[in-house]
């Protein structure tokens, strides 16, 4: 009878609990506690049982049938509250509430908004262009016909439904779109996403961020350029960074540079990283090439103008140490919110 009588409360407890609204709870009350409840049965029998059982059986009886009008007692208040109707949830503003987790930004898309806050600063717009992109734009106009080699090294995906368009490699295909929207002088910068058809590793992803530059004006020359890149620098690492310039090939500039900066995550002492040389190529650069701007609308005679492009991820890498590319693209949230 006892252990009876132990099962019925933790059910009725158990039940109690679970209910939402008062209706439900309401029912419990009856069935547990009501005239024919069989806790009512139990006390109402008492009197039938033997001797020595009826003082045990009656005190744990009357315990149990208390703690089950607590518990009914406590849950209406819960849900009645003062005021609420039924229903409702009472709501206890004296609670500890719960902590809403609030976003932060990606840090690629930190080190964009510190860049463009850099640009702005020295007058140049900011563009955005589209992801799919016509061939011409991609590449023709920027004096990569479809017989140049280097389309074999910009491993491109190409559409398959749509001949003649492809992801766009690089966001330079911002160039001549720019100078045939907005002429000359311009100062702009292109951040965007890029797609290149690589097998992925620690270096290199299918799917990675660029940003593009352009000023275009007369007289410009290199000194200009690293001018404007050493700014840039500046305003991402808060400090100068010693930038060195190497001959490089891009069909759209001429002359074409490689633009090294001393390896941040060693100084420059030499770490796996840098492949102890102290530099890393981040940047490439030249002087806008006299058919770039011819497809642009401009005469090479009259305008002269620098290029440059680089990765943001790689950017990023370097301003916060990171050292594998695939974890940006990751969504791991042990990596993002380390930012
Ligand atoms: N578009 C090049 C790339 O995808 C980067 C680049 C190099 C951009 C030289 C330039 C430049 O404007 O002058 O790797």
């Amino acid at each position: 009878m006892l252990e009876k009588i132990k099962k019925l409360k933790n059910q009725a407890l158990k039940e109690i609990k679970k209910s939402k609204v008062l209706k439900e709870l309401q029912a419990l009350e009856t069935k547990y506690l009501g005239r024919k409840g069989e806790l009512t049965g139990i006390l109402r029998n008492l009197k039938d049982l033997a001797k020595e059982q009826k003082p045990l059986v009656g005190k744990l009886a009357n315990e149990v049938k208390s703690e089950i009008e607590q518990a009914v007692s406590d849950l209406k208040f819960e849900l009645t509250g003062q005021g609420k109707t039924e229903g409702e949830h009472f709501l206890d503003i004296t609670l500890p509430g719960q902590k809403a987790e609030t976003g932060h930004l990606h840090p690629i898309t930190i080190v964009k908004q510190q860049l463009m806050d850099v640009f702005t600063k020295m007058g140049f717009m900011v563009i955005e262009g589209p992801e799919l992109e016509s061939e011409y734009y991609n590449f023709e106009a920027l004096n990569i016909p479809a017989t140049h080699p280097a389309r074999d090294t910009m491993d491109t995906f190409y559409i398959k439904d749509k001949p003649g368009w492809v992801m766009r490699t690089h966001t330079s295909n911002q160039q001549v779109r720019a100078l045939e929207k907005y002429g000359a002088p311009l100062r702009a910068v292109f951040p965007g996403r890029v797609f290149r058809y690589e097998a992925t590793d620690a270096a290199h992803e299918t799917t990675f961020y660029h940003l593009e530059g352009l000023m275009i004006d007369k007289n410009i020359s290199i000194a200009n350029l690293i001018a404007v890149l050493r700014a840039m620098l500046k305003g991402i690492f808060k400090r100068d960074v010693p930038v060195r310039l190497r001959p490089g090939y891009f069909p759209f500039v001429e002359p074409g540079f490689e633009v090294d900066v001393t390896c941040l995550l060693c100084q420059g002492r030499g770490c796996p990283v840098c492949k102890h040389s102290g530099w890393v190529e981040m940047i490439g650069a030249g002087l806008v090439h006299p058919k770039v701007l011819a497809a642009g609308g401009l005469d090479p005679k009259e305008w002269s103008g620098f290029a440059f492009g680089m990765g943001l991820n790689r950017l990023a890498m370097m301003k916060y140490g990171i050292t594998d590319i695939r974890l940006f693209l990751s969504g791991d949230l042990r990596f993002l919110k380390q930012f």
